[in-house]
């Protein structure tokens, strides 16, 4: 597969880029390592979601996907590219009069507290507003996660409200407080 025109973008301690289906490994351990810690905050996982050829689907439908404008599922790596340290997706890419998308990330638990995740959004942002072009970056959090709440605050998020039971978090329809950025330079 010709990987040559996918973004990949190095931070000072990582490298952000989508992962090819052969790297699904890596993917794997980290999703096995933090399924507890996980759980609490993402959807309920099938047991396939542990598997390594769901993550080499995963990967190629996330190639597809960029491909076709509609969504850039980001991988943050270690800058030896040995150790996923997690993921920022931006997904639902909708061009027209939105020009949007829905940011989701999770962090390994055994990097929470670095500015990893800080550091990876801030770089990531900058693509999807001066690359891709978008006006609005959408992320909602739980009212209880205090760390993304932090963290979203710090990159410029602001808050417009709450959505009732928007997402189905481990199986329970959730409030959420909805935030968004507004990219500077496209208004
Ligand atoms: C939400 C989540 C990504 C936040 O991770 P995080 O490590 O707290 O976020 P940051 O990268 O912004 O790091 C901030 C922390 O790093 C510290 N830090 C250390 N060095 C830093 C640096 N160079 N730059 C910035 N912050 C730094 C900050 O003080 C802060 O620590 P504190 O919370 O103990 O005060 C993580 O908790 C996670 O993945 N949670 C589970 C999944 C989840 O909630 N997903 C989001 C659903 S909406």
């Amino acid at each position: 597969m010709k990987t040559t025109d996918l973004p990949r973008i190095e931070t000072q301690r990582t490298i952000l880029k989508l992962m090819e289906p052969q790297e699904a490994d890596l993917m794997l351990t980290f999703r096995m390592e933090n399924k507890d810690h996980l759980m609490q905050w993402e959807p309920k996982r099938a047991p396939e979601f542990y598997t390594l050829p769901f993550w080499q689907a995963q990967f190629r439908a996330a190639i597809r996907e960029f491909r076709r404008g509609a969504s850039l599922c980001l991988v943050i790596l270690s800058k030896d590219e040995q150790e996923v340290l997690g993921v920022c997706n931006y997904t639902n890419i909708i061009r027209g009069t939105f020009e949007a998308a829905h940011l989701g990330y999770a962090l390994a638990q055994k990097h929470q507290g670095k500015g990893i995740m800080f550091e990876a959004l801030e770089s990531s942002k900058g693509y999807v507003f001066d690359e891709l072009k978008l006006h609005r970056i959408m992320a909602n959090y739980l009212p209880r996660n205090q760390r993304s709440c932090a963290l979203l605050k710090k990159l410029g998020f602001e808050i417009e409200g709450e959505a009732k039971k928007l997402l189905k978090i481990n199986g329970v329809w959730e409030d959420h407080i909805i935030t968004s950025l507004i990219n500077p330079r496209s208004c």
